[in-house]
């Protein structure tokens, strides 16, 4: 037995001592009370369950500039630059850029990741490669992967049969994107496509959906009626929504009971999506996000996703959730301390109940010992001073460590000191 020692935990007042029993989580106890060897001394940071990163396109990553840079910015030039690049794709490509992304999502603590996967390619190489790569790093990252018709399952020819043969070759979900097919109809009947795969092969649904800024697309709402209707409830999502930024008052109404009775859950992508849409708007110029805290409100599950690292869609970032949080907080203007606790459940618990994961996931007894250990006083620090977690463990195995290292600091007429962005009456 080993034991990670002064742990604080969320939502519970004071200090644990948590057991540690091979790659399970064993007993939960008042410090100094737990039995076993010493491991992690958490000196005092919030111990969390790991980052659930519940949308990224890992084919994608890493690929920003290749063969050019989206100059428009829009989601239009990005899946025309992408569909470029498409072409110079291989196995060995693919395995590299999604592999470095990975070890950079596990350095972060981020330790179950769902991926979509562009399956509108005949030789259906990114599928390949990332099926080898989901087995590949099996005892770290916990890796689900969508069959994504980047081009369409109507529009796109033999888009339909690929996304068969996809749900065949072994994914988790099934995906779709209704916004991009030629007319409404070829829209609404390729939602029906998915949501048949995914039954046939007892697989999960994730859709991207209405990720446009027009009022019209409405997508979501047959998606939640064929989830209710498919039996699929609580295991079909609506990714982006970000039509719904325009939804009017009354329709967005509507849509919450519709949403809530299907149990769909809805991804937010805040970094991508505030970059990507308003791009033909004058001003005032829309966040072209979903409605995030709304749907919250109203019962449906709602999570944040990075959506994009490096790639035709947006040129930045780390593959950092806390940074995804940051930013989801700011874009939903979340900023009351229980919304900024809410933005931190939507990167961890809210995400893994889009990824299905159940009793797999959660600081308990008897569940997979994977967590982190964050240098901060709560979720709500976490977010704001943006703490990289001291300790990353996957089920019982410590993956990576990164010390908490203050700035040191020379002010005039002070003795040099190290500056932590603690508030000094937090101390
Ligand atoms: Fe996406």
């Amino acid at each position: 037995m080993k034991l990670l020692c002064n742990a604080r935990l969320h939502g519970r007042e004071g200090a644990f001592d948590i057991e540690i029993d091979g790659d399970r989580f064993g007993r939960v106890l008042p410090a100094g009370q737990g039995s076993g060897e010493e491991w992690i001394d958490a000196a005092g940071g919030l111990v969390s369950p790991p980052f659930v990163e519940p949308h990224v396109h890992l084919d994608t990553t890493l690929t920003a500039g290749e063969p050019r840079w989206n100059a428009s910015g829009s989601l239009w030039e990005g899946i025309a630059v992408w569909s470029e690049r498409k072409r110079a794709l291989t196995r060995d490509d693919v395995v590299s850029r999604a592999t470095e992304v990975l070890r950079w999502y596990a350095a972060n603590g981020v330790l179950h990741v769902r991926s979509h996967v562009d399956v509108t390619d005949p030789g259906l190489v990114a599928l390949d490669a990332m099926l080898e790569v989901r087995d590949r790093v099996r005892d770290v990252v916990d890796l689900q992967l969508v069959a994504f018709p980047q081009e369409g399952i109507r529009s796109f020819d033999g888009g339909a049969d690929l996304l068969a043969e996809a749900a065949r070759r072994g994914v988790d979900a099934v995906g779709a994107i209704p916004h991009f097919e030629d007319t409404r109809e070829d829209g609404v009947r390729s939602l029906e496509t998915a949501f048949e795969i995914a039954a046939e092969h007892g697989l999960m649904l994730d859709a991207h959906c209405d990720e446009i800024d027009d009022e019209q697309s409405r997508f979501v709402e047959v998606l939640a009626t064929l989830a209710r209707r498919t039996g699929l409830r609580g295991r079909a999502t609506a990714s982006h929504t970000t039509a719904m930024g325009s939804y009017n008052g009354a329709y967005s109404y509507k849509l919450q009971r519709i949403l809530a009775r299907a149990g769909v859950n809805l991804v937010s992508n805040p970094l991508a999506n505030l970059c990507l849409q308003g791009r033909f708007d004058g001003y005032p110029k829309r966040r072209g996000l979903t409605q995030v805290k709304e749907m919250l409100g109203a019962g449906v599950n709602v999570a944040f996703g990075h959506d994009d690292v490096m790639d035709p869609w947006f040129p930045l970032g780390t593959a950092s959730l806390l940074q995804v949080a940051l930013v989801g907080v700011a874009a939903a203007q979340l900023t009351g301390p229980a919304e900024i606790d809410e933005a931190f459940a939507m990167v961890t618990e809210r995400a893994a109940r889009v990824l299905g994961l159940g009793d797999r996931y959660g600081v308990a007894e008897g569940r997979p010992a994977s967590f982190v250990v964050l240098p901060a006083a709560s979720r709500f620090d976490a977010v704001r001073r943006q703490t990289r977690p001291t300790h990353v463990v996957s089920r019982g195995r410590l993956i990576a460590e990164t010390p908490a290292t203050p700035t040191r600091l020379t002010w005039p007429g002070e003795e040099p000191r190290d500056i932590d962005f603690v508030r000094d009456r937090d101390r």
